[in-house]
């Protein structure tokens, strides 16, 4: 969703700004824009000049005119929230004389009643963003300082933001706050940048401070400070991002969906690296900020996420009590936030996201701590805002993820709970001899990730040919049904084709009924103690008409057509499963001639609620 990205230091500020909005596209958008401060004559003002345009980056850069200079600035990707994508609703937004500008991430809540006090006072509104009041609360506060007029402002603000604030009275700076939406400061040398995304920021400098919420900084070119909305210093020291520019390039692939599938041996690699303990078969998971004996007083476990984190998350559930044998279940994050949960102190919570961003996951985190549950972070993004409100947890390292729709992360995100999984069965009663199985079939998954890889042309075949399809169902059963969940929404969000996901095991239950040869089925066959049970399941819908594509381990005789992919430990086989599914939803959609990365109505980061 929206993106912020800011600069102030010696360099022409509208090309920096404008590579650095390209980087934030793959959050989604639909407008953008930027504000440079001009250059002032000495001991005058600046003025400060803007350009917005809906649509793309693209057509921003294309109204931005070649005599547009300036070393300060402030740039805006918007997500329309409050008021259509139009010209006038893209940030920034400015005041009447043109003095204030401010682009905004995030949701003033009681915007209505600020505008109407507003337009009593005789304030012209040129937009119809909740964002817009807080430009002409800035402009009116009457503090001496820029750093005190926002505070000011922000005191009769509720809701959340990520904020950059221009003022052309005082263009030595750029002020940030931030609550509940991310910023984070780029240090460099003689020259500093803000952005709502580390993604912005990585080309230029990998010296980062993120801040809190509560937090405001005022960044000049050869320094920055850190303080509260209230006014008092903060210690803010620079940490190494570890991801480096190359990882947001596309590398050769025609999208990063493709990319980000093909990475995944790697990323899979990577989670694994350095925590496997081969003497006591089990894995050191230090982040988790939980000692032996806290982890057998767990009772429960429960995780939550949102979409694809919410299918790794039910797998992980799975691999819990499989491995552990501690009642585990997951649940959409934005549906138990809403149901004012029975918060126990025996169940630890987990917490699963990519970006560590979404904000349905964040605010069930809020809830569970001010109930006084520790709550785990299972999150791909380092310093990200769901990791820092957790008590303790695990990256996953896959790497950054571009595409809208999430596949490395998902693979990885499920690993790391196997990782979890044996960590607490460890603790508990789980044997050496099946820490050790489960060790040997987690250093396995690379290699065989490489081989599903290898067979994508034959994934892109069998794709082609059911590209054609009006919907498709997808069937598992235990293991294998968060994987048809999983490889269902994959395939709606980019291919737009209707699917739905059932245990095979309901399906005489009811959407039997919708079998025949027009709604072709995807089952997930794993050879374990259920093969005979799904068997029987293709046996229904064979006797139906209806057409079947499989994965499995070997071949399926009453499937039309089956992947077969490697076999691993039973607890693990999903990982695996899953992979093929990302490839034929990748190749139904490219048949379709669907814009792959960025599908429509999708954001990346689901900021808001
Ligand atoms: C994934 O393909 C989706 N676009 C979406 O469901 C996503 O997984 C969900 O919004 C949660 O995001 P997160 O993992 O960043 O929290």
């Amino acid at each position: 969703m929206c993106g912020i990205v800011g600069y102030i230091g010696k360099r022409d500020v509208a090309p920096l700004l404008l590579e650095g909005l390209q980087r934030l596209e793959y959050r989604g958008y639909d407008s953008a824009g930027i504000v440079i401060t001009g250059k002032a004559a000495a001991g005058r003002p600046g003025t400060l000049k803007t350009v917005k345009a809906k649509g793309r980056v693209r057509d921003l850069e294309a109204k931005v005119p070649k005599r547009f200079a300036g070393t300060t600035g402030i740039a805006h990707t918007r997500w329309a929230t409050h008021g259509a994508p139009s010209d006038e609703n893209a940030h920034p937004h400015l005041d009447a004389e043109g003095k204030v500008a401010v682009v905004h991430n995030g949701i003033i809540d009681n915007a209505s009643e600020l505008r109407a006090k507003l337009v009593a006072d005789g304030v012209a509104f040129l937009s119809e963003t909740d964002t817009e009041v807080l430009v002409h609360l800035i402009a009116r506060a009457q503090a001496a300082t820029l750093e005190e007029k926002v505070r000011e402002a922000l005191k009769s603000v509720e809701g959340t933001y990520g904020i950059a604030v221009l003022h052309a009275d005082f263009n030595d700076r750029i002020v940030v706050a931030r609550n509940g939406s991310p910023v984070v400061l780029g240090i460099g040398e003689k020259e500093m940048f803000v952005a709502s995304d580390v993604a912005a920021l990585v080309a230029h400098t990998r010296q980062i401070v993120t801040l809190d919420d509560g937090e405001m900084a005022t960044l000049k070119a050869d320094d920055f400070r850190t303080y509260t909305t209230e006014g008092s210093s903060t210690t803010a020291t620079p940490t190494t991002v570890e991801w480096e520019a190359e990882s947001y390039d596309m590398g050769g692939h025609d999208t990063y969906m493709h990319k980000e599938i093909s990475e995944q041996a790697d990323a899979v690699d990577r989670v694994l690296r350095g925590r496997i303990d081969d003497r006591f078969s089990t894995v050191h998971l230090g982040g988790l900020n939980l000692d032996a004996r806290e982890a057998r007083g767990v009772r429960r476990i429960k995780i939550l996420g949102c979409g694809t984190s919410y299918h790794a998350g039910l797998i992980g559930a799975g691999l819990i009590e499989e491995l552990a044998r501690i009642p585990a279940d997951a649940e959409p994050a934005s549906e138990f936030r809403y149901r004012n949960p029975v918060v126990d102190p025996d169940t630890l919570y987990v917490a699963v996201s990519q970006s560590g961003e979404t904000y349905d996951v964040l605010a069930a985190v809020q809830e569970l701590k001010r109930k006084g549950a520790r709550v785990l972070g299972v999150v791909n993004v380092v310093g990200s805002a769901i990791a820092r409100e957790a008590d303790g947890g695990m990256y996953v390292h896959a790497g950054p993820e571009v595409c809208v729709v999430s596949t490395k992360c998902f693979t990885n995100t499920v690993v790391a709970f196997a990782l979890l999984a044996l960590h607490l069965g460890r603790i508990r009663d789980l044997s050496v001899a099946d820490g050790r199985r489960i060790i040997e079939g987690l250093r396995r998954l690379p290699d065989q990730i490489g081989e599903i890889l290898a067979a994508e042309d034959e994934i892109k075949k069998l794709a082609e040919e059911y590209a054609g399809a009006q919907s498709m169902m997808f069937i598992g059963r235990v293991r294998g049904y968060p994987v048809a969940l999983e490889a269902s929404l994959k395939l709606k969000e980019i291919s737009y084709i209707h699917a739905e996901a059932y245990p095979a095991s309901e399906l005489k239950h009811g959407p039997l009924a919708l079998i025949e040869p027009a709604l072709p089925t995807v089952a997930i066959v794993p050879d374990d103690d259920l093969l005979e049970k799904n068997r029987a399941a293709l046996e229904e819908i064979k006797a139906r008409s209806g057409r079947i594509l499989a994965v499995a381990h070997r071949e399926q005789e009453k499937a039309d057509h089956t992947i077969v992919v490697p076999k691993n430990e039973n607890e693990l086989d999903p990982i695996l499963m899953g992979i093929p599914l990302q490839l034929l939803a990748y190749h139904t959609a490219l048949a379709m001639g669907r814009d792959i990365d960025k599908p429509r109505n999708l954001a990346k980061s689901v900021t808001v609620e």
